[in-house]
């Protein structure tokens, strides 16, 4: 890999499905980076086992992020696409980080207490130690840019920490890595409740999955809430008309926004075919993704070849980046 390119690594937790919120959030800045960055994307098995212990899906879970990665258009040959348990010296590095974390710090970020109140009878060390593993991801590869979405701004600056700390006391290292958005600001892609975004594993009947086929798309649109409309020109839009527009927009053709929004300020607009052109303009964005994605989820020996290279690149930064650890660290006793 191009050395003089910046590096770019980021990671996606196999548990539960991919929609439209990944989509637009981080897949498709994954994609645009791709060309003009060294690009690690990693499947986050490890960290999944701090949420969900029982591996008995694990293993389709693992194949279908893949697979759905590829499916958006990520290419294997153009960046490394790995699984964390591949890359064995993330456990080193991590370990090391340990060392540099303070359980104060730890049990004050907002992921940890969201987790410990969602699952108070399994507050282990790996949930508390979750960024520290992330950091070891991250500064694995020497990189500077994450992609991903506002939730992981905190995660961000804890390696942050973790790096300048690790730097002060071992020599200058590592760069400190930033969370990157393509576009700039962070798009939103809301839920179709009115309430939120979109999510992985709650509100699913008002989110888009990746999976979804047309009908199901159709039946989740076609229950978004609307009102019976504005009755004067210039009304500001409600929450859950706002958001049907911003979906719009990610999917439909802009003529096709544009006349909606026409049609609002004339209060002329019917929502039943607003929400008709949504549902049809989605299934038509989402429906080659999701057959893509299926074909590559049942073809194994792809999935086992594109894993294979993925650890295989993956490792070999891995490995430069712990021997420079090491030594700097004092841990080379030849
Ligand atoms: N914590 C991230 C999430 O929940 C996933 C993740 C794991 C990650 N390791 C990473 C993201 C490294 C960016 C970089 O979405």
């Amino acid at each position: 890999m191009d050395i003089q390119k910046k590096i770019v690594m980021s990671g996606i937790r196999p548990t539960g499905f991919l929609h439209l919120g990944n989509y637009f959030g981080a897949m498709k800045n994954y994609v645009q980076m791709q060309d003009d960055h060294e690009c690690y994307f990693m499947v986050a098995d490890w960290h999944s086992l701090t949420t969900h212990p029982d591996t008995k899906a694990l293993k389709e879970n693992v194949h279908r992020v893949l697979a759905e990665n590829i499916a958006c258009g990520l290419d294997p040959d153009k960046v490394a696409l790995y699984c964390q348990s591949h890359v064995y010296e993330t456990a080193e590095l991590y370990l090391y980080l340990n060392m540099l974390a303070y359980k104060g710090e730890l049990e004050k970020t907002t992921t940890f207490k969201d987790k410990v109140r969602l699952q108070p009878d399994n507050v282990n060390a790996g949930l508390l130690t979750y960024p520290v593993l992330q950091t070891a991801d991250i500064i694995l590869h020497r990189a500077s840019y994450v992609p991903v979405g506002k939730d992981q701004e905190q995660h961000l600056e804890m390696a942050r920490n973790f790096v300048q700390r690790f730097n002060h006391r071992y020599g200058e290292v590592f760069p400190e890595p930033v969370a990157f958005n393509f576009g700039g600001a962070l798009v939103k892609v809301p839920s179709l409740d009115g309430t939120g975004k979109m999510s992985k594993s709650e509100n699913q009947n008002a989110t888009i999955y990746l999976a979804d086929s047309d009908e199901l798309i159709r039946k989740k649109v076609m229950k978004a809430q609307t009102d019976s409309g504005p009755t004067a020109s210039g009304m500001p839009k409600p929450e859950y008309i706002e958001n049907l527009f911003l979906l719009m927009k990610l999917v439909s053709a802009p003529d096709v926004v544009k006349q909606f929004e026409s049609d609002y300020d004339q209060c002329t607009i019917r929502y039943g075919d607003m929400k008709k052109q949504l549902a049809s303009d989605m299934a038509l964005f989402i429906a080659p993704i999701r057959e893509k994605a299926e074909a590559i989820r049942h073809d194994q020996r792809y999935l086992r070849e594109v894993m294979e290279k993925g650890a295989e690149k993956a490792r070999k930064s891995a490995q430069q980046t712990i021997a420079i650890v090491r030594e700097s660290m004092g841990l080379n006793y030849f």
